[in-house]
């Protein structure tokens, strides 16, 4: 099992700027080498109203821009809410950008009760995400909020 804990403090360590845009590039790449079985980490950023723009990722090239009404990026987006997603194929509108994704995790960045962007995890196995790894990877998200400063994108 993941120690979040852990993971949690040595990110802390990692990010010793405030600038958002180095911060975010390093968190996806820790997170692609310390949590297990992701075939994609990265950022989308609220840069454009209803619409989230590729941010700093590890990973396949992959799709952008997102709109808000499409996908999982984009109900994480609409909801403020983390969208965790066992199986990939039995959502209708998820946006396949590498057809090796079973499962996702995507998290909402909000800053000041406003979307600033989501962080998108994708899994090559199925039902990778628990909710021991969503609270782990929401708590890595508020590591990266608290050391950045996050100014509006859009
Ligand atoms: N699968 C996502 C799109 C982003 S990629 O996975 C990197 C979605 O349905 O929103």
């Amino acid at each position: 099992m993941t120690d979040y804990a852990l993971l949690e403090r040595q990110l802390a360590a990692l990010l010793d700027t405030r600038d958002w845009l180095t911060n975010a590039a390093q968190t996806c790449a820790f997170v692609m080498q310390e949590v297990g079985e992701l075939n994609w980490a990265g950022f989308y950023l609220h840069r454009r109203p209803m619409t989230l723009v590729l941010g700093p990722f590890q990973g396949k090239p992959a799709c952008n821009p997102i709109p808000f009404d499409k996908g999982v990026c984009g109900a994480a987006a609409r909801s403020h809410a983390t969208q965790r997603v066992d199986d990939v194929h039995a959502v209708a509108d998820h946006i396949a950008c590498d057809a090796a994704s079973r499962s996702e995790l995507v998290v909402p960045i909000i800053v000041d009760g406003r979307l600033w962007g989501v962080l998108d995890l994708d899994s090559p196995s199925p039902a990778r995400f628990s909710a021991a790894d969503q609270a782990g990877i929401e708590r890595l998200v508020d590591t990266f909020v608290a050391a950045s400063d996050l100014p509006r994108l859009d």
